[in-house]
């Protein structure tokens, strides 16, 4: 290979080797969904201090943490800020009877068996898995959580790591 060949390549190289990276990381970063409503955790969450399970109450009994009604919302939008458009949007869904058809963002493969209510009972922070929701404008899952996530755990507070005990 002449010199000026072998600069070509090299070029070359970098280029494929940079624009492949370039995609790999477009394509890791986490989506947001597009929600029906624009629902913020950071203005309820954090400035307003409006505590998790007020919303996600089955978490603590059951093996979904529970999404709210459109009813518990009312609670508070019958007044609160009933000018804005979003809360219109709201208003809507509740003069029409009609459930709020929220995007998923987590979510766990049929094969794997989780529960909400062992782990808030033993004191697990909704945080620790789905990272800090309070921050949030937009809700989106910012890691992975995979079987080794769950493991770790798991043996570090000495609970079952038997292959029943997520896969049944
Ligand atoms: C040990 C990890 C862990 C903890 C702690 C945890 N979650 Fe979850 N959460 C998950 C997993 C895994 C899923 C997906 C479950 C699925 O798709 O079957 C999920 C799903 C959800 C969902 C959507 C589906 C549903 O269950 O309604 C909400 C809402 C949620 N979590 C809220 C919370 C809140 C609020 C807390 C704290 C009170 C919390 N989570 C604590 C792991 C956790
Ligand atoms: C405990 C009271 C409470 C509940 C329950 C509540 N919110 Fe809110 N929400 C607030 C407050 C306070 C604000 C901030 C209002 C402001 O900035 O004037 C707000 C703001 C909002 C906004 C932004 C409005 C704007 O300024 O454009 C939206 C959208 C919204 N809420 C949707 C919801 C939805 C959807 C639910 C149910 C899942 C809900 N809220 C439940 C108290 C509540
Ligand atoms: C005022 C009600 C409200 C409060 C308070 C609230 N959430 Fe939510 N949460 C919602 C609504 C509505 C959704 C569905 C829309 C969305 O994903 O943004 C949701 C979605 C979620 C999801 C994603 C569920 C999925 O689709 O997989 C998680 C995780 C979650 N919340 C955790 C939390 C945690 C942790 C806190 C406390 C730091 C919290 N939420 C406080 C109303 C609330
Ligand atoms: C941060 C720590 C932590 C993480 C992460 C975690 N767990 Fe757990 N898990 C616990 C604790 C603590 C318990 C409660 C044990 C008890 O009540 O004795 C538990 C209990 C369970 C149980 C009930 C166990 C039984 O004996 O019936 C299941 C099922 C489970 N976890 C599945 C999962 C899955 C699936 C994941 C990953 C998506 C996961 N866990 C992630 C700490 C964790
Ligand atoms: C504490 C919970 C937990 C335990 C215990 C557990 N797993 Fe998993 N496993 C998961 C979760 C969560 C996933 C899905 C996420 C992922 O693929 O990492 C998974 C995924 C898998 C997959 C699919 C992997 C893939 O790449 O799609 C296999 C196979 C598997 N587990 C086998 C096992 C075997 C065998 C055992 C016992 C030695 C076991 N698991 C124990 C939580 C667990």
């Amino acid at each position: 290979m002449t010199r000026k060949k072998l600069l070509l390549f090299l070029v070359a190289v970098v280029i494929i080797v940079g624009s492949g990276a370039f995609l790999l990381s477009a394509y890791s970063r986490p989506r947001v969904a597009q929600q029906p409503i624009r629902f913020s955790h950071k203005i309820h969450a954090e400035d307003f201090k409006i505590a998790c399970e007020y919303c996600h109450s089955y978490a603590r009994r059951a093996a979904v943490a529970g999404i709210p009604s459109v009813q518990r919302c009312m609670g508070c939008h019958k007044i609160t800020a009933a000018d804005k458009p979003e809360i219109q949007k709201l208003q809507n869904h509740w003069n029409q009877k009609q459930p709020i058809q929220w995007v998923k963002v987590t979510s766990m493969p049929d094969f794997v068996f989780f529960e909400h209510w062992p782990h808030i009972r033993a004191g697990v922070k909704c945080q620790t898995c789905h990272g800090s929701i309070e921050t949030m404008e937009e809700t989106l899952q910012v890691k992975p959580l995979n079987m080794s996530e769950c493991l770790a755990c798991h043996r570090k507070e000495k609970v079952s790591i038997d292959c029943v005990t997520c896969h049944r």
